[in-house]
């Protein structure tokens, strides 16, 4: 773990290596001071040698400032150190959720990805920033403090080195039963995360169902649960220190009285035991640290294995992220014998397709709900990939492009849509940044778009609200074929994106989008037949399979699921 997370101090190396160094020196001047106090106290109070105690005096004051910069330099780099670690570690993360397929992207909930990328990421640039200092610090600090303090006394030292088992025993004790309470610490505070997310994303919905007291009150009881969980790893810290400062003063009062006992019997100075008792406590407070080092470092363990499981997820295709054929001749496509079934699921999703659809022509798609209309377009883009059979596109398989490429002239306007919060004209140029103001009003005309959009006073400036609330679903919906349009694809697939157009609206879209470029091969999945009668061809779907293919005569003539649709559809009119 340590190995791994190594390569994520890249830049920041000097300072990785300058803390504990830096640390080292802080000890030594540290570890100095008793020992020039014991002197000071031995040969200068007690004798009468005024000058000598200003010579110490201003020894250890040396001593303290170096111990001081020493000290601040270590906490400094420290902390770059750590903020360093923890910058690399949030970029990485981030760049590998961007490189996730739609497959990557089910694995993992989007509020366990948001906590992952924050607190398990400060956590860990926390605890390596202390981890720099104080693994060094503590056991440095514990050596040296012990070897003066033997150097003192040996004797006396038996004391501290009877109770060091009892502290072990109790820190041990802490870990064991704190350990696994922090972890699941940690896994509420995922939970909460994920509950508020799940809320607040779908508050409109709580609204409408009136759910805000149920809500309320799932909410209050994870709360309430996280406060539990808190405490019982937090009491186990109000019974450890205090015990671990009882055996420190008892450590002291016994130093004190078999010191003070040898003392009256010539066997030890006063500036000994008055420096050996420094000593103690600083092997004492070593300790401490060493324990509460140990206890932080198992829960940035658990928070590490959280971050790393993201990043060594696979990203399904990095091969060919970079490389690969980076145009696409011509937006012919062929499925040959494709079937797919979801990462995780049992069943297939699709079975056996096979379709020719010719550069240029116009294929729609109707089912009903759950047919896998929406999976077999995602396929084309590779936003999933095949998992039997060969998809190809201009001719040569899918696998071979650039996934960029692909995904530029394989536009899709995906069912579930949205827009991002800024401009209509930052939207836009999500399709092409490069595209001129121009350019953007006429792919608002073509999807219709253009006069709500410029009938605002700001224009193309207006904002747009996150996740677009501030437009209607038909407008909504149209600005994002205006996006799709702006990459000037050869093949352009439309998810049931004019669900919420009306359908004189729709027909003028339909007209534009010919004029626009004949050559474009148009996928359009759709619920009424009126919007896909004209195509050149119309695939019914049924439970992942082709039911059948041909045009709206054909279909009319020979398919009944086809006819069923149109027949409910015309009652439907006849009704309405
Ligand atoms: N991300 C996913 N993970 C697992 N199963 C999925 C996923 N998306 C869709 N499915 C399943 O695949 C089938 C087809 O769904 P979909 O292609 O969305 O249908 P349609 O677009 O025709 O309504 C459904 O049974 C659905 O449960
Ligand atoms: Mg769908």
């Amino acid at each position: 773990m340590l190995r791994k997370t190594a390569k994520y101090y890249k830049g920041y190396m000097p300072f990785v290596i300058l803390t504990p160094l830096l640390m080292i020196l802080e000890v030594v001047a540290d570890v100095i001071i008793p020992t020039i106090m014991g002197n000071t106290i031995n040969d200068g109070v007690l004798s009468g040698q005024i000058d000598l105690v200003y010579k110490n005096g201003l020894y250890m004051i040396i001593a303290a400032v170096l111990a001081f910069i020493f000290g601040g330099f270590s906490t400094y780099c420290g902390a770059k150190a750590g903020q360093g670690l923890g910058k690399n570690l949030r970029l990485t993360v981030f760049e590998k959720i961007q490189t996730f397929s739609f497959a990557g992207l089910d694995k993992f909930e989007v509020s366990s990805l948001i906590t992952r990328l924050t607190n398990d990421i400060v956590l860990v640039s926390n605890v390596a920033r202390m981890a720099l200092r104080i693994s060094v610090r503590a056991p440095f600090m514990f050596v040296l403090a012990t070897f003066m303090a033997i150097r003192i006394n040996i004797r006396l030292s038996m004391v501290f080195l009877i109770a060091l088992p009892v502290m072990m025993l109790g820190i041990m004790l802490t870990m064991k039963f704190g350990i696994p309470k922090f972890r699941k610490f940690q896994s509420m505070i995922d939970r909460i995360n994920a509950r508020t997310q799940e809320n607040l994303t779908g508050i409109r919905v709580v609204k409408a169902f009136c759910r805000e007291k149920f809500e309320k009150e799932k909410f209050a009881e994870q709360n309430k649960n996280l406060v539990t969980t808190a405490l019982a790893a937090l009491n186990l810290m109000v019974i450890i220190m205090p015990f671990m400062m009882l055996i420190m003063y008892a450590v002291i009062v016994a130093v004190l009285w078999f010191g003070g006992n040898l003392m009256l019997q010539g066997g030890m100075e006063a500036g000994d035991l008055f420096s050996f008792i420094m000593y103690v406590g600083q092997i004492l407070t070593s300790v401490m640290n060493l324990a509460l080092i140990l206890m932080n470092f198992s829960r940035a363990r658990a928070s590490l294995e959280r971050i790393f499981e993201v990043l060594e997820a696979e990203s399904e295709f990095a091969e060919s992220i970079e490389q690969g054929v980076s145009e696409v001749v011509s937006g012919e496509i062929i499925f040959d014998n494709v079937s797919f079934k979801y990462p995780g699921n049992q069943h297939f999703s699709l079975h056996n397709i096979n379709l020719n659809i010719p550069s240029g022509s116009t294929v729609a798609l109707i089912g009903s709900t759950g047919s896998a209309k929406s999976t077999l377009v995602h396929l084309i883009p590779r936003l999933y990939d095949v998992f039997e059979g060969e998809i190809r596109v201009g001719g040569i398989p899918i696998k071979e492009y650039r996934v960029a490429s692909l995904r530029d002239q394989v536009a899709i306007v995906l069912q579930e849509n949205t827009l991002f919060s800024g401009t209509i004209r930052s939207n836009m140029k999500w399709g092409n940044p490069q595209a001129s103001d121009q350019e953007i009003i006429r792919a608002l005309e073509i999807s219709q778009a253009a006069e709500f959009v410029l009938n605002r006073p700001e224009g193309l400036a207006a904002k747009v609200e996150r996740g677009g609330v501030n437009f209607s679903g038909g407008q909504k919906q149209r600005l994002c074929i205006a996006r799709t349009l702006l990459k000037n694809p050869k093949i352009l697939i439309f998810d049931d994106s004019t669900s919420a157009v009306d359908m004189t609206t729709e027909a003028k879209i339909r007209i534009e989008l010919n004029k626009f470029n004949p050559d474009l091969t148009k996928i359009i999945i759709a619920q009424r037949i009126s919007s896909i009668q004209n195509a050149d061809k119309i695939i019914v779907l049924d439970n992942g399979k082709i039911s059948g293919i041909g045009t709206h005569a054909d279909l009319l003539q020979d398919n009944c699921i086809y006819q069923e649709i149109y027949e409910s559809q015309q009652k439907g009119m006849a009704a309405g």
